[in-house]
């Protein structure tokens, strides 16, 4: 990214309001998958701050809104992925917590550390998510069942969801200071009931 400032103080407590976000979400985001994905990881972004920061529904809005819009460029731009969301919440004044915990969700990728719970949670969502989605996906009773045992078996099978990186999850766990099995078990209890996108 080259930088590792992003917004502006003075933006402090700007966010844009579910509409705003939807729009920008549904002219930005096309592919289903990827759609679900961000849902996903925006629900449990807004999950965790409340029940892990106890955040009021202000607060709950601005992690899952960091959630719904991580990933909001890589559906049209992957080649500006991150870049391109960053600069429009930026030109939207949108608070400068919320723009750099998106630009910290892939470290490795962009070149930025999180400098809050809000991005290192963001980081951390991500890939595992992801990941416990596809075997989500795989198991006949989809996330029914599911115990964390199974996804640290399809964590080690290097095969599956070859492009989720273990590496990252490691990473990002370590970052936001959570113990593996603990976000599994919170991750698989949460994203049950974003498992499909709504009609
Ligand atoms: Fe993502």
């Amino acid at each position: 990214m080259g930088r590792s400032e992003f917004g502006d103080v003075a933006n402090k407590g700007n966010v844009l309001n579910k509409q705003e976000a939807e729009t920008l979400f549904n002219e930005w985001v096309k592919n289903p998958k990827l759609q679900l994905h961000m849902h996903q990881v925006a629900h449990l972004m807004k999950s965790w701050a409340a029940e892990k920061e106890g955040l009021n529904e202000a607060g709950q809005w601005n992690w899952e809104l960091a959630g719904l819009l991580h990933d909001a460029d890589w559906d049209q731009w992957p080649e500006q992925h991150c870049k391109k969301i960053i600069e429009y919440l930026e030109e939207k004044q949108v608070d400068p917590e919320i723009i750099h915990a998106i630009a910290s969700h892939g470290p490795n990728h962009f070149g930025v550390v999180a400098n809050s719970t809000m991005g290192k949670m963001l980081y951390a969502f991500d890939e595992l998510s992801g990941l416990i989605h596809a075997y989500a996906l795989m198991r006949p009773g989809g996330y029914e069942g599911m115990d964390i045992k199974g996804v640290k078996k399809r964590l080690k099978e290097k095969t599956f969801a070859a492009g989720v990186s273990r590496e990252e999850i490691a990473d990002a766990c370590e970052r936001a200071a959570v113990v593996l099995e603990d976000h599994i078990r919170f991750i698989i209890s949460k994203q049950a009931a974003v498992s499909t996108l709504p009609l």
